[in-house]
């Protein structure tokens, strides 16, 4: 009865199996021909918020019209209704044992300049904003660990469901920091008139388009008192200072960009820069980090 019981359980189980892999590889592309976009994107978040994944690591397939012709549009939709590659955003994420190596080293090289600077960063820094700032644990850490003396902590992100979370973990835990929910394509609303010491924008310019990006580091850098950090995708092969224009990661869709050139044009200077080709511990991407002065 147990063999027949197990048989009949593991039948089941590779027909299930089977049944997602069809619904995975062929209905996207049966979907795609036959419904408007419109209604493929109600599915994607109907399904998503049920845990359902189309496709790893993007619904690509199910929504390439958008994903071709507006990418910042493809992307803001997926991260706000915190789809596909947002899912690992959790509290998990906080703990500076937690923090990505890339933010780490960041935060590590900017404390090194701030103090070549003559500049304290654990009592003279009072200002931090982070653009694109998820949960709030790159802030977190910096609240706690690197600019600890700082009295305004604020950060912006467009995906609601890891702001509200970070927000009523933050406060439990007696943090000075303040999370929004917004578009960092629009942050001039949200530094309206306002320069902060120390502006981040980790991991972020890689789902805006080339004139986006630019247009975000511009905003920034004019809104930065002292020093801002980028981290943005490496090119696997070629310094990302040397492209003429920026590339697309197949993969995700993720934009590939010369940070170099972007904080130049928008007037500022890059005072410490790395390009690591290869990620620096699994699933995570190869990171390109910039510390730029405003001038
Ligand atoms: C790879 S995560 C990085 C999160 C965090 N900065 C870190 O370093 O761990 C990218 C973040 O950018 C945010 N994001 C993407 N597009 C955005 C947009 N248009 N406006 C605001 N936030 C955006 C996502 O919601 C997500 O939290």
């Amino acid at each position: 009865m147990d063999v027949i019981l197990s048989s009949t359980c593991s039948g089941a189980v590779g027909r299930n199996s089977q049944m997602k892999d069809w619904v995975k590889k062929v209905a996207p592309a049966v979907m795609q021909r036959t419904l408007p976009l419109w209604l493929r994107m109600r599915l994607v978040v109907w399904t998503g918020r049920r845990g359902f994944r189309w496709h790893f690591p993007l619904p690509t397939d199910l929504l390439r019209e958008l994903a071709d012709s507006e990418p910042n549009a493809f992307h803001r939709f997926l991260w706000s209704n915190h789809l596909a590659y947002a899912a690992g955003y959790e509290l998990s994420r906080f703990g500076s044992e937690k923090l990505e190596p890339s933010r780490r080293m960041l935060l590590d090289d900017m404390q090194q300049y701030l103090r070549t600077q003559g500049v304290a960063p654990e009592c003279e820094v009072n200002s931090v904003f982070d653009a694109g700032c998820s949960l709030g644990h790159v802030l977190r850490f910096a609240e706690t660990e690197v600019f600890c003396s700082a009295t305004r902590l604020r950060g912006v992100d467009v995906d609601r469901y890891a702001v509200e979370a970070g927000s009523a973990y933050l406060k439990e835990a007696g943090s000075r920091i303040e999370l929004i929910t917004g578009d960092v394509g629009q942050i001039e609303r949200y530094m309206a008139g306002e320069k902060l010491d120390v502006v981040l924008c980790c991991g972020v310019l890689m789902y805006f388009d080339q004139a986006m990006a630019a247009r975000v580091v511009k905003a920034l850098l004019t809104r930065t008192k002292v020093i801002a950090g980028f981290i943005c995708l490496a090119h696997p092969e070629k310094d990302n200072g040397t492209l003429a224009s920026s590339a697309i990661r197949p993969l995700d869709c993720g934009f590939i960009h010369n940070i170099d050139a972007m904080v130049q044009c928008a007037g500022g200077r890059v005072v410490s820069r790395r390009w690591i080709p290869r990620p620096l511990v699994a699933e995570t991407s190869p990171p390109y980090m910039i510390l730029a002065k405003p001038q």
